[in-house]
């Protein structure tokens, strides 16, 4: 494969031609071929389903092809096939992980205010049924490493049972310290886990260098695998307790392999892990993380202008980066679905666009079919079309 980037490469996904797509971090992009690849393998279980299953798929077998595909993608993320199993998404391997804790009332599970909104509900809930109590650590932006490790050391100050952190967040897209931040927690004897649904890919991982207890991350965004496919890592010390949200044959097993039957499902998306590997291995990890700087370089000279200015330095950047768009009064929820409705009904542009403590937010993907052409494009469309609220610029040109 040659190793070009940027528009050339979009011609290896199914993306509609017309269109310019900024938001691959909410749901990534399969390329054709490994979409070629499930489809072969879901005509085999098809044409088969006994043997596809029995013969391949079920934990008891010593070398299933679910193993197999683990222990392909273990050396990747610097961990071993037997900490790692397959599951559907990161949501569900933070559910799992948040159930197989046994808290108790006054537990404090840690979070911050850049985390994902269905993850804060999923604590919610657990604390609802458990009496454990939800630390929300406050970091505003602009924000910078010093002032994100300074905020969740204060909260750890006291016992934390739980501290649950992203690797890059979502809606704002910081890539954070865990190199500090987890020593620090460790220090305090609290249980870290890492929602690291955007890091797989992303950002290159040793997960036996980061010493957390649990770490998910989505195969389906920046590894190019299909929708579905996610992993959870546990490590040696929480092995034992950590359970599929799904009770079914194999419970018994323990960690990994209560994972890997939890009735019938389609495994293909998980068995194209190595197809994905070998796709993202071809395009070349440091190539493509080197061209989403550039692009996302591309992206912030052409918003300043504007006025919209990204919420972080480069240094706390990997392939995503959130920018603020000055409004002239708080963001409302509507600001959202206007902003996103327009560019994209009217200049075919797909951007994620966030309501984020009282900010507009949009957050820009660059991944690597992302073009640094598309950056005055999208800078054309937000000044000839605003955003709701846009506030006046200070030196119009
Ligand atoms: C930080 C973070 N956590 C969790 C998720 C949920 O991922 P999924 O929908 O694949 O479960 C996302 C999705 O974008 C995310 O950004």
């Amino acid at each position: 494969m040659a190793l070009t980037y940027g528009r050339a490469l979009r011609e290896r996904f199914n993306l509609a031609a017309d269109a310019t797509f900024l938001n691959h971090g909410s749901f990534g992009a399969c390329p054709l071929e490994i979409l070629a690849e499930q489809e072969r393998l879901r005509s085999e279980m098809e044409s088969g389903p006994d043997a596809f299953f029995r013969g391949g798929i079920f934990p008891t077998i010593e070398r299933s092809r679910l193993r197999e595909a683990l222990a392909g993608l273990a050396p990747f993320v610097h961990a071993r096939e037997d900490q790692l199993a397959f599951i559907e998404n990161a949501t569900a391997g933070t559910q799992a992980a948040l159930k197989s804790i046994a808290f108790a009332r006054g537990d404090r599970i840690l979070l911050t205010d850049h985390g994902y909104k269905a993850v804060r509900l999923m604590v919610e809930a657990r604390c609802a049924e458990t009496g454990a109590e939800a630390v929300v650590v406050q970091i505003p932006i602009p924000t910078d490493a010093e002032a994100i490790v300074a905020r969740i050391a204060e909260a750890a100050s006291r016992p934390i049972k739980l501290a649950i952190l992203d690797h890059i967040t979502s809606p704002t897209a910081l890539l954070f310290p865990l190199e500090r931040i987890v020593p620090l927690l460790r220090s305090q004897g609290a249980l870290i886990f890492i929602d690291g649904a955007h890091g797989v890919g992303q950002v290159p991982l040793d997960l036996e260098a980061l010493g957390v207890d649990w770490y998910v991350s989505n195969l389906h965004k920046w590894l190019f695998a299909p929708k579905g496919t996610a992993f959870l890592y546990a490590s040696d010390a929480v092995a034992a307790i950590t359970r599929p949200n799904v009770v079914s044959h194999y419970i018994a097993m323990g960690f990994p392999r209560n994972f890997d039957y939890t009735g019938t499902r389609d495994n293909t998306g998980w068995l194209c892990t190595p197809a994905a590997l070998r796709f993202f291995e071809a395009l070349g990890p440091a190539g493509v993380r080197e061209h989403a700087k550039r692009v996302l370089d591309a992206f912030t000279e052409a918003l300043a202008p504007l006025g919209v200015e990204p919420i972080a330095p480069t240094s706390l950047c990997a392939a995503m980066r959130s920018f603020v768009l000055p409004q002239s009064r708080p963001v409302e929820d509507a600001d959202v679905g206007a902003l996103t409705g327009t560019l994209w009904e009217r200049e075919r542009i797909y951007g994620q666009s966030m309501a984020w403590n009282g900010r507009l937010l949009f957050r820009v993907s660059a991944a690597a079919y992302v073009d640094a052409a598309d950056a005055p494009i999208l800078a054309r469309a937000l000044d000839r079309h605003g955003w709701p609220a846009r506030r006046a610029r200070v030196n119009p040109p």
